[in-house]
């Protein structure tokens, strides 16, 4: 393949190839504000000393492990969690690495084939009108896929062979892209409720192909959008909170809609959770927020300053702060969908607390306990689980579906403390202290919500609302580990080992800035590392390893848990996580500052070749690779933002993916297969 010299990576705070159009309409340019938490945290040398004095860091503590997720699974019908297959070491990597490349396409190995599921516009609900770009309505919007798809999770229909349900998140709108001629100093109440509706969800029905992998959408009874105005219902601690209450919902237990909807994870009794993330953004004229105590939570969420990127303040003002200043505190939640109801109302889960998530993972224990694992995905932000109260019941009927969805509502979060056991060797640099990176790590209890539905805190000074609705502020307090952008999580279904995606942090040890840790061991880290916890699910203590420190295998600071560095892919801003059948970690990236468009990697946890990293495929430029689902038979992506960058336009797009031509290029989900039909990597 030909590599075409593009200039396409912009460079974003000055390290990362995301284009400045992305920074401002996916995240709301959090890189270029000032960090948001300007917490004292505590020193590592404090915590260690601490840990100590309680007897808490020992050689060789065995963390209690179960791996209760893939029988949950299995229960449910999920024959794509287990097959059964172990694999030698390796097994389900077997394939040729694509290598780095600004191609206009999604790049698979050889003897793969692939083709897109579903694009932006195209219809969900039966009697959409066809997409027209030129043309669009809210009406028509609300009936279609939505923009910048980003999670994506596939439930198979029990007693139906090889159908599906796929679950989507439309994480945010790019309205200068997806509009001819928009004017981002006023734009027009069709472009803001056209935007409204392609954020939130989309629910489809897919079914497989004879003789392949492939997958196609069809109309069925799941098929459903949720949007950015579809009612949902608040349970947990903050439910009925005076901070939840508005003019519009005096009760503050019903919110229209849900936005930046990012990663998100698919439970065990056949749910599908999603992170709500960048909210922040939506909300105008914080500036003109009187109140100092108010002005100081907006500001920890990143929160300030006058007009929002979209203006929606302009049209509604529930998103306008001095007419509404609640109405962003509820947002910044797990979100809970049930896709076998599609008259359902969504939840949204205060108990697993109020933060950007970037998703939330589930892991069931042999006792049918649930954890819930969940990033703040800003620089300097933690990582937080929720333990369940109650137990998971098994099956996938309506009793046990109503007794599982209120699961999430009973139960503790904690926050991740951690601590290094070769402090004094971290210098910033990446090198790899004796013996790896590794170290220990406390849960911090912060919440814990009863049977009622009422919270207790367990921070001084705050109430248990307070800790559901401003829950970084009581991270703030029990001086948890301040992360490089914790992203998402996932638990390694054969081993109970729990993975974090750290995806950069250019802040490290800038002046004035925390500096370098064992977790996060470089400083203006911009390629991220991946975390290993072996964590002790239900209880509070943990021992961690990092896996990878990503970035280009040649230089220095970067490290492949001693892997041959010389034989595995470059791999850059980890982001999303998803484990095969085989107990391989696959890995997708988003604004690889490689110089290379997006991918998708596979890195082998166990066995000799542990660390060795290979990339399976590339997105289309601009893009970025989202939501990986691994079968044994196919490798399903979202490809988010394909063409995003400041020099593109509507009038001159960079990318033209997936319809060719001189087309506008639709956000889609894209499904690869091999192409005698067989095993993926094997
Ligand atoms: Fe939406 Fe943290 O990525
Ligand atoms: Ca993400
Ligand atoms: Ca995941
Ligand atoms: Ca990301």
């Amino acid at each position: 393949m030909s590599l075409k010299p593009l200039a396409l990576f912009v460079t974003h705070d000055g390290q990362s190839s995301r284009s400045a159009i992305t920074c401002e309409y996916k995240c709301g340019n959090a890189c270029f504000h000032e960090v948001p938490n300007t917490s004292d945290g505590e020193y590592f040398g404090d915590i260690v000393a601490r840990l100590n004095r309680r007897g808490l860091i020992k050689g060789g503590a065995a963390a209690v492990l179960a791996v209760g997720a893939a029988s949950m699974l299995a229960a449910c019908g999920d024959d794509s969690s287990d097959t059964g297959s172990t694999g030698s070491p390796g097994t389900g990597t077997g394939f040729t690495p694509v290598a780095p490349n600004k191609e206009d396409a999604v790049v698979v190995p050889e003897g793969y084939e692939q083709s897109v599921l579903i694009r932006w516009g195209d219809a969900v609900i039966e009697g959409a009108p066809a997409f027209d770009f030129e043309k669009q309505t809210p009406a028509a919007a609300a009936q279609q896929f939505g923009y910048n798809c980003d999670f994506a999770g596939l439930l198979p229909i029990e007693g139906e062979a090889d159908k599906y349900v796929l679950v989507v998140s439309h994480e945010y709108s790019t309205e200068p892209m997806m509009f001819r001629g928009y004017n981002k100093d006023a734009p027009t109440r069709e472009q803001f409720e056209i935007a409204l509706a392609s954020h939130g969800l989309s629910v489809v029905e897919v079914h497989g192909q004879a003789g392949s992998g492939q997958l196609k959408p069809v109309f069925g009874k799941y098929n459903r959008r949720i949007t950015a105005t579809t009612e949902f219902e608040v349970r947990g601690p903050a439910a009925g909170s005076a901070l939840l209450k508005t003019k519009a919902d005096p009760t503050g237990t019903k919110v229209l809609g849900t936005l930046n909807n990012c990663s998100g994870g698919v439970t065990p009794w056949g749910t599908v959770l999603s992170g709500e993330e960048n909210f922040n953004q939506y909300f105008g004229n914080a500036e003109k927020v009187t109140d100092a105590d108010v002005a100081k939570k907006l500001k920890r969420y990143g929160i300030e300053g006058g007009a929002s990127e979209r203006r929606w303040e302009n049209f509604d003002p529930r998103f306008d702060l001095t007419q509404e200043v609640n109405e962003v505190n509820r947002f910044g939640y797990v979100v809970e969908v049930n896709p076998w109801d599609a008259s359902s109302a969504p939840v949204k889960h205060t108990a697993l607390g109020r933060f950007k998530h970037e998703a939330a993972t589930i892991h069931v224990t042999a006792d049918g306990s649930v954890v819930a694992y969940s990033g703040d995905d800003e620089r300097f932000d933690y990582m937080y689980k929720f333990v369940s109260a109650k137990k998971v019941q098994p099956g996938v009927g309506a009793s046990s579906m109503r007794h599982n969805m209120t699961i999430l509502d009973e139960g503790t979060l904690y926050v991740a403390k951690l601590t290094g056991d070769h402090a004094a060797e971290i210098d910033g640099s990446g090198k790899v202290p004796t013996g790896g990176f590794t170290g220990k790590g406390e849960w911090i209890r912060l919440l814990e919500t009863g049977a009622d539905g009422k919270g207790k805190s367990f921070v001084d000074g705050m109430s248990a609302e307070e800790v559901a609705v401003f829950t970084r502020l009581a991270g703030d307090k029990v001086g948890a580990t301040k992360m490089d952008r914790p992203e998402d999580f996932e638990t390694n279904p054969k081993t109970g080992k729990v993975y974090v995606a750290l995806t950069n942090n250019t802040k490290r040890g800038e002046e004035g800035k925390p500096g370098p840790d064992e977790a996060n061991p470089r400083k203006l880290n911009k390629n991220g590392q991946v975390l290993e916890l072996t964590d002790n699910h239900t209880g509070t203590e943990f021992t961690w390893t990092l896996l990878l420190v990503c970035g280009d295998p040649a230089a220095a600071d970067t490290y492949f848990s001693g892997f041959d560095k010389s034989k595995v892919s470059p791999i850059s801003c980890p982001d999303n996580l998803a484990f095969d059948p085989y107990g391989n970690l696959w890995i997708s990236t988003d604004g690889n500052a490689l110089k290379s468009n997006d991918g998708l990697f596979a890195v082998v946890l166990d066995g000799p070749n542990r660390g060795e990293t290979k990339q399976f495929l590339t997105v289309p430029r601009g893009g970025e690779t989202c939501g990986p689902i691994i079968t044994e038979k196919q490798v399903i992506v979202s490809v988010q933002h394909p063409g995003e960058s400041d020099d593109a336009t509507v009038d001159k797009p960079l990318s033209n993916w997936p319809d060719g031509g001189t087309t506008q290029p639709r956000p889609s989900v894209a499904v690869v297969w091999k192409k005698n039909g067989g095993r993926i990597g094997v």
